[in-house]
């Protein structure tokens, strides 16, 4: 399967799947054709870079209308043919044209249990909450924020120490885990969506 990621940040998730993928070419099913980005001067774009990938960026400030960037994006996506796209910590919400394009076939990470902390600061919310577990959720992208059908979850305990980014450090080893696990099933065993569920052969 041919995968598009999309990322904002560091791309240690992104990292995860090309170090997945070298390590088992054959086996594990997919491949990362392209990365794409929101922003310049980012790590996730330098990995990729290493890796001998084409990326591509796609900054809101370079449109006149959120629609017109929505557009862009999913043209620069499209015209590697991704059966899938990633969305590996990319911090936009995808509009109507990308998921009109690629709905169903769009799988995000977010750093906490889902439906509970959606957004920006799922991390940080949990911690503020006093929750004593969180963790990580990947999931179908729909057109609501972080609601799309759950695929997978990881549990992670919140400790008396934790500050977000200790936290948000120990999700993220799960995370990388969960997200290589569920992108390798969905491309060998392929996927149906029925309602809110997921099932994979
Ligand atoms: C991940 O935890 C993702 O869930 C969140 O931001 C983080 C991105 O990390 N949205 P990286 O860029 O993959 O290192």
């Amino acid at each position: 399967a041919r995968l598009v990621v999309l990322v904002s940040g560091s791309g240690t998730n992104l990292q995860a799947l090309l170090d997945a993928i070298a390590a088992d070419p054959a086996g594990y099913g997919a491949e990362v054709v392209a990365v794409g980005a929101d922003r310049d001067g980012i790590a996730g774009l330098e990995r990729a870079e290493r890796a001998g990938l084409p990326t591509f960026v796609c900054r809101v400030k370079d449109h006149p209308t959120r629609d017109a960037w929505d557009r862009a994006l999913t043209e620069a996506t499209a015209a590697y043919e991704p059966d899938l796209v990633v969305s590996a910590g990319f911090m936009k919400i995808v509009g109507k044209e990308f998921l009109a394009r690629f709905e169903g076939r769009v799988v995000n990470t977010h750093p906490a249990l889902l439906p509970s902390f959606p957004g920006a600061h799922g991390v940080r919310d949990a911690l503020a909450y006093g929750a004593k577990v969180t963790g990580c959720t990947v999931h179908f992208v729909d057109d609501g924020v972080d609601t799309g059908p759950i695929i997978a979850q990881g549990v992670v305990e919140v400790r008396d120490e934790d500050d977000e980014s200790a936290l948000h450090e120990r999700i993220k080893e799960v995370e990388r885990e969960l997200l290589v696990d569920v992108v390798g099933r969905l491309a060998r065993n392929g996927y149906r969506i029925e309602g809110r569920k997921v099932r994979i052969p």
